[in-house]
Formats: structure tokens, sequence, C-alpha cells
């Protein structure tokens, strides 16, 4: 370290860098680039599903508009599924029927009781009924639990587009009051 000092000025001080400095400095330097090189895609390999735009729709098209009567009919369809890593096909079903103003309207299968698969007149005690043989619980054409089990059939949302009916995520039924 030098000072000098000239007439109405400030001493100068002039610092030098050691060579133990010097290497301490490149060498952390060189050591931070290189983790920085490899954590950045081991963050990005762990994000990556979050941040992956998404693709596909929510929707399903699931049966043509004039197939859909007033007595329920049952529809099989896969739904892409994303779950972090995990991509799978599932296969869902649905109830789809018109009411009498001629609104079409999808319900879930699972019982509300226990979670056993339901379907339409399937019991001679309970005509015109969805029926689950597990434990006996029936459900009218809009869904109204009758017996067993506490909640009346979620519903589809639906779609309805150039003639298809498309489904959606699953609701609460809005057509039991
Ligand atoms: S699961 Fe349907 S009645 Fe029990």
């Amino acid at each position: 370290m030098q000072e000098k000092e000239h007439k109405g000025e400030k001493p100068v001080v002039k610092r030098e860098m050691s060579r133990r400095q010097f290497l301490s400095y490149t060498l952390g330097g060189a050591g931070a680039f290189m983790a920085a090189g490899m954590t950045v895609p081991m963050i990005r390999f762990a994000v990556d599903p979050i941040i992956r735009p998404k693709s596909g729709s929510d929707y399903v098209k699931v049966i043509e508009e004039s197939k859909v009567t007033t007595t329920p009919t049952e529809v099989k369809f896969k739904k892409h599924q994303v779950d972090g890593w995990y991509e799978s096909d599932p296969e869902f079903a649905a109830w789809i029927a018109k009411d009498d103003s001629g609104k079409i309207y999808a319900l879930s299968p699972i019982c509300k009781h226990l979670g056993c698969t339901v379907a339409w007149n399937t019991d001679s005690r309970f005509p015109n009924e969805f029926f689950c043989p597990c434990h006996e619980a029936h459900y009218d054409k809009d869904g109204k639990q009758k017996a067993v089990a506490s909640a009346p059939l979620d519903e589809y949302e639906v779609k309805l587009e150039g003639g298809w009916v498309y489904l959606g995520p699953v609701i609460p039924n809005s057509r039991v009051k």
C-alpha cells in the first residue's frame, strides 16, 4: 500500500491485490459458476410439471346430441390426466339423459353412500331409478337420493358443441333442491 500526498489534494491510496486474494476470488468465482451450472437444471427438472403449460381440454367428447333421450344412457370415456410426472388415461362413466325441458345433463355413477357404482333401472323393486347393488341405495332420475345414501349423485359439467355432448369436471348435483 502506498500513499502519496499532493498539495491541496487528498492522499491517494493505492491498493494491490495479493496473490492469495487473486487465487481465492478466481477459484471462488469458478466454483460458483460450476455450482450454478449443475443446480439450475436440477431446479428446472423439479418444477417442470408446475411451469409446463397445460395441454388439452378438461372436456371430453362423449356422444352425439341426437342420441340422447329422456332415458338415462351410460357412456364410457377416457380422460388424459397429468399428475406431476405421471400421465394416465383412466376410464370414466356417466349417465346422460334429457330432462322434461329438453336440457341434457350427465350424472356420475359413483354412489354417495360408500362409492360403489350405480346403474339405471336394474332392480325391479325400484323401477326407473338408479340402483346401487352394494347396500341398496337408490336415486331418482335427477340423482336425488331416496334411501341409504345421504346426498344426491354428482353431475358432470356439460358442454354442447357441433352436435356433440362434451363432459367436463364433476360438480355437486345442481338439479336436486
Ligand atoms: S355404496 Fe352404494 S349403497 Fe352403499
